[in-house]
This record gives structure tokens, C-alpha cells and sequence, in this order.
């Protein structure tokens, strides 16, 4: 898809495009609104035979088919290019506000290791985990990262993702915690996705730095965030708060100096233990709070009528076999909830978002249309681009899939495990 996409910047392209015979045009939206919370998430309005027209890069008009006509086609200024859907439903392409695609290599020696009994942190302890991807990523050089995420990218893509934020974080020192977030530069222009940036510097304490923890949150707030930020290099600024790796207090001043230099927080709490990042998350008015295994009422309560996204990564409570978060308990008490796939080498190696999509219904007990809101809609909030994307919308960008024949919304979460993606417009153009 490289080559493909390369090309596909510079031959003569069709710049439009009519969708017609859509069997189901699903969770569009007349009237957008940045998120679903509570019982509104239950709502995904959907178009039996419809339509849906693009021109450049945006979504100019949909419909029922039978309201096609010369005049809702004159919206698009360029050469119209056909394309028939019958039997085949148009979903919002999936958002994934949390991934840590730049890496280098694998670890499933480590999985090994889980099989027989060893946990999550034990292997962290002894140098494996984080520590051993860090190993990975300082030996390797720019192209050489940049090359495997672009593969990642193009996996993703394939199976229906349109918007991808990308954590740096397995460099944890400044220099390849810059390389890292150069990385992300060079695919947020090159890639068709829609790309966000979020420093992590603080995801774990280098070799170098052990047992001097304290000094190493220094260098992220007194070197590494102002050089991350004099390059603009990220959106967000990210922290794993939980036991063992980085606390609340530490939590506090790095956040605190991540937002002067402009960065909104975004950060792992709650994943190994009730550690007390979503309090902390909420204080600093966090896009988001990612993990959240370990949840409890109180939680929930802060969480209520705040601007922060509690967002949940079943593929990491999956491959880690942890207890899956309180979602459920969440939305029954009218918060909105988003999923994302955390794709990284040490606790969930996939990014595949329709199994995200199945695991919100098994896992988490939420119905097909909460599961589409928290993979739509939610998620692209939880990445800050929800004015834009998540839905099908006049005026949004023109991010979507055609599913290959299927009978109902259902069966998308439901077939899980196989590719339901047929074909991928990402900016308005044809990718897959
Ligand atoms: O989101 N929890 C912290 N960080 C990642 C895992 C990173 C790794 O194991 O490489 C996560 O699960
Ligand atoms: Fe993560």
C-alpha cells in the first residue's frame, strides 16, 4: 500500500465519489455532536438504500437513494466516479485513539513467559517488558522505524481504521524519545491516516536511571518536554500512572509541565492496580483516562461531568488476561465510553479495531450500537478529532469503509475474526 499510496498522490484522480445502493449507511449524523455519553450511546441512526457523496476530501451529502438527484450530485465540483455498494453496508471508518505503533521488532518470548504463569509486572521487573522494546528501538534508526510502523499503518487501514494516535515511549531518554516522536512526524505526513501524536517519555524508568526514578521524571520535565515542544512534535502528553511505574504526585508535575508547553494529557491509569491516576487524570482535565481495569465507584463519580474520556483497551486486558473495566457500570451512569486497541508489542500486538468492536460486546456487555458509538464517535473524541471524524457527516472528512455483503450491523461485531472490510476511502480517496 506504500507504493500504492505513493501513486495514488500523483496520478490524475478521480476526486469524487457517488456511493450508491448502500444496503445500510450507518451512524450518520445530521446534527454532529462531539460524543455519546449514557443512554445516547445507544443511538446510531442508520439509511436503508442510501447513498453517499464526496468531493475532494469530504463528505458532501447522503441519503436515501430515492432523494438522489442532478441537484444533490451538482455539490460535487469534480469528475464523479461510481461506485455500487449493493448488498454492502458504509460505516464511519474506526478511530483508535490509543496505540504505540512505533516500535522495533516483537516480544512473544515474553508471551512465552506469560503462558507459563509469570504476570505482566514480574516480567517488567526483570528487565523484559518496556525495557526490552527500549533495547530494540535506541539500535534502530529512523527508516528503520518509520518502515515497520508504515507496515502497522497499512495493517490497520486494512481493517477499517481512519485515525490512529501514536504514543511515543520506548526510547526514555531524549534522544530516542525524539527519534521516536520524528517518527510520528514523518508518518502523519505520508500516511492517508489521520495521525496524533502523544509524548510518552514517562512509560517506564530507563536501565540508567534505576533507582533514581526521581531524577529521570526530572529530565522529562526539565529537558525532554521543552525539546519535544520546541520541535512541535506532539499533541498530547502521556503517563503511565499505575503501581510500580510512575505516581500520581510524579504524575502531577510532569502534566502540569506537559500542558505549559501546550500539550493536553492523556494518560495509562488504573491498568494494575486502583493507583488514583483517573483522579489525577480528571484534575488536569485529561482528553482521556486509558486502561482503567481498576475502577471502582469512585472513580466513576469523578469521572462524572468532567471533559475526560474514560477509555478501555480490550485488547490489553485480553492478552494480558486481566479483569475487563467497568464499562457497563459506567454508562448505566451516563458516561460516555470509548475504545481503542493500545496496539504495541508487550500488551496487545494487534490493532485489528472490529475485534476491539467484538470485544465490546462480550467482554464488556455493551450492546452493537454502544460498541459502534465507543469505536466511532468516542474514540475519535478520546484523539481530539471528533469534529471531523467518527461519523458520517456533511462537512467531515471523508473517512469510511464498504463492508463486503452482510446482513445486519450485528454481524460485524459478531463474525469477529475475519475481515468484514471490503473497500477503504480515506480523505475522500479509494486506499484498499
Ligand atoms: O498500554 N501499560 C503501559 N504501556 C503499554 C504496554 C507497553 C508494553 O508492554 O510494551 C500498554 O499496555
Ligand atoms: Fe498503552
Amino acid at each position: 500500500m506504500y507504493n500504492l499510496h505513493n501513486q495514488l498522490l500523483t496520478i490524475n484522480y478521480p476526486m469524487a465519489y457517488l456511493i450508491k445502493n448502500i444496503k445500510k449507511l450507518v451512524q450518520v449524523e445530521t446534527k454532529p455532536v462531539l460524543l455519546r455519553a449514557g443512554k445516547d450511546m445507544q443511538t446510531v441512526k442508520c439509511i436503508d438504500n442510501a447513498f453517499l457523496l464526496t468531493d475532494g476530501d469530504k463528505i458532501v451529502d447522503f441519503g436515501k437513494m430515492s432523494k438522489l438527484t442532478e441537484e444533490v450530485l451538482a455539490q460535487s465540483k469534480h469528475k464523479i466516479q461510481e461506485i455500487d455498494a449493493t448488498g454492502r453496508m458504509v460505516f464511519p471508518s474506526f478511530c483508535d485513539s490509543h496505540t504505540h505503533i512505533v516500535y522495533k521488532g516483537s516480544r512473544e518470548i515474553e508471551y512465552n513467559d506469560k503462558i507459563k504463569g509469570l504476570s505482566y509486572e514480574e516480567i517488567a521487573k526483570r528487565g523484559g517488558g518496556i525495557l526490552n522494546s527500549v533495547k530494540k528501538l535506541r539500535k534502530a534508526s529512523e527508516d528503520e522505524l518509520f518502515d515497520e510502523a508504515w507496515e502497522r499503518l497499512e495493517e490497520i487501514i486494512s481493517f477499517g481504521t481512519g485515525a490512529v494516535e501514536i504514543k511515543s515511549g520506548y526510547g526514555l531518554s531524549t534522544k530516542d524519545e525524539l527519534k521516536s516522536l520524528r517518527v510520528i512526524r514523518r508518518l502523519k505526513e505520508k500516511s492517508p491516516l489521520t495521525i496524533r501524536a502523544t509524548f510518552l517519555g514517562a512509560h517506564g524508568v530507563p536501565e540508567e536511571y534505576k533507582g533514581r526514578q526521581g531524577e529521570y521524571v526530572d529530565l522529562i520535565i526539565n529537558e525532554m518536554i521543552p525539546m519535544v515542544a520546541a520541535e512541535d512534535l506532539a499533541d498530547y502528553i502521556d503517563v503511565f500512572c499505575d503501581r510500580g511505574f510512575f505516581t500520581p504526585e510524579e504524575t502531577e508535575r510532569i502534566l502540569m509541565q506537559g500542558i505549559k508547553y501546550g500539550m493536553r494529557p492523556k494518560i495509562h491509569a488504573n491498568e494494575l492496580a486502583n493507583s488514583g491516576g483517573i483522579q489525577v487524570g480528571v484534575k488536569y482535565n485529561s482528553l482521556s483516562v486509558d486502561h482503567l481495569e481498576h475502577t471502582g465507584p469512585k472513580e466513576i463519580e469523578c469521572l462524572m461531568g468532567s471533559e475526560t474520556m474514560p477509555t478501555f483497551l480490550p485488547g490489553a486486558a485480553f492478552f494480558l488476561n486481566m479483569v475487563y473495566g467497568p464499562a457497563r457500570q459506567m454508562i448505566d451512569a451516563g458516561l460516555p465510553v470509548a475504545l481503542a486497541s493500545d496496539y504495541n508489542p508487550g500488551s496487545s500486538p494487534s490493532g485489528n479495531m472490529q475485534f476491539i468492536l467484538s470485544m465490546g460486546c462480550v467482554n464488556y456487555k455493551m450492546t452493537c450500537e454502544e460498541s459502534i458509538n465507543a469505536t466511532t464517535l468516542n474514540t475519535a473524541y478520546a484523539m481530539g478529532v471528533s469534529q471531523t471524524h467518527g461519523s458520517i457527516a456533511k462537512g467531515k472528512v471523508a473517512n469510511f469503509y464498504i463492508t463486503k455483503p452482510i446482513p445486519t450491523i450485528e454481524f460485524m461485531p459478531y463474525s469477529f475474526g475475519s475481515n468484514k472490510v471490503e473497500q477503504v476511502f480515506l480523505n475522500g480517496k479509494k486506499v484498499k
